[in-house]
């Protein structure tokens, strides 16, 4: 049993160099590589534990799912070397909480971002995506107050992402599937009550004048 155990954990570590142009399905760094029907490298590491970046972005993946992982923040070994051949990378279903900076530098050919169901909170944080990048942004538990003066500069921005975000004050939290920039205000309680105060004391003002 222990010995099974041992080969098993020696054939883990032991990655096959290279891929053969195969139309077939082949297990390297700790990931699954297919071609797409456009014959190019598609590598799905979702619910891999034990993934090694510097290996799958040797074989130039177009294509790199990263779901079920249960990231909460965005590994660094993904994205401090540049890794040009990325044109899709799916990093949902993790816990992800935040967007770093300088994450995009790292990809400079990638033209869809999937972030659906992730931990999410500072919209602000959608202005490090690049203009013009596709960005799958539902299911996250975005914040933001309507009188944020950086409200505008992220409006400006979200179109171009072909994506946006709804900053609401009343219901802040709410996953929601189809995202808008729009800005929900709510009455304050104080605010509610302000017209009717204000009926009162023209009521009075007419009672007394008369
Ligand atoms: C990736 O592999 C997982 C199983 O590990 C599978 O459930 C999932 O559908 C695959 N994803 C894609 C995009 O092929
Ligand atoms: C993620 O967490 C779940 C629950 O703790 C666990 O079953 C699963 O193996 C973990 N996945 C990875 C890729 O570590
Ligand atoms: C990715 O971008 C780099 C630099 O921007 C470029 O030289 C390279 O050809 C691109 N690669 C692919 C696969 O598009
Ligand atoms: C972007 O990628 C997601 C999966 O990661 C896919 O569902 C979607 O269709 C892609 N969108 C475009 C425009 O390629």
């Amino acid at each position: 049993m222990f010995a099974i155990a041992i080969i098993f954990f020696i054939s883990l570590g032991t990655p096959v160099k290279s891929i053969s142009k195969l139309n077939t399905v082949v297990d390297d760094c700790g990931c699954t590589f297919s071609y797409s029907k456009y014959n190019e490298v598609v590598a799905n590491c979702s619910s891999s534990e034990n993934s090694d970046y510097s290996c799958v972005r040797t074989q130039e993946p177009v294509y790199l799912s990263l779901q079920y992982q249960n990231f909460t923040e965005i590994p660094t070994a993904l994205y401090r070397i540049p890794f040009n051949s990325l044109k899709q990378l799916d990093l949902s279903r993790n816990k992800i909480q935040h967007i770093p900076q300088d994450f995009l530098k790292f990809f400079p050919n990638i033209s869809n971002l999937t972030l659906t169901y992730n931990h999410l909170t500072d919209p602000y944080e959608l202005m490090h995506i690049r203009e013009y990048v596709i960005t799958h942004l539902a299911y996250n538990k975005f914040n933001c107050d309507c009188k944020d003066s950086r409200l505008p500069t992220l409006r400006k921005h979200m179109p171009k992402l072909h994506t946006s975000v709804i900053c609401a004050t009343d219901d802040p939290g709410k996953p929601v599937e189809s995202l808008t920039v729009h800005c929900h205000e709510i009455l304050s309680v104080e605010n509610n009550w302000t017209p009717l105060i204000i009926i009162i004391i023209i009521s009075i003002s007419i009672i007394a004048a008369i």
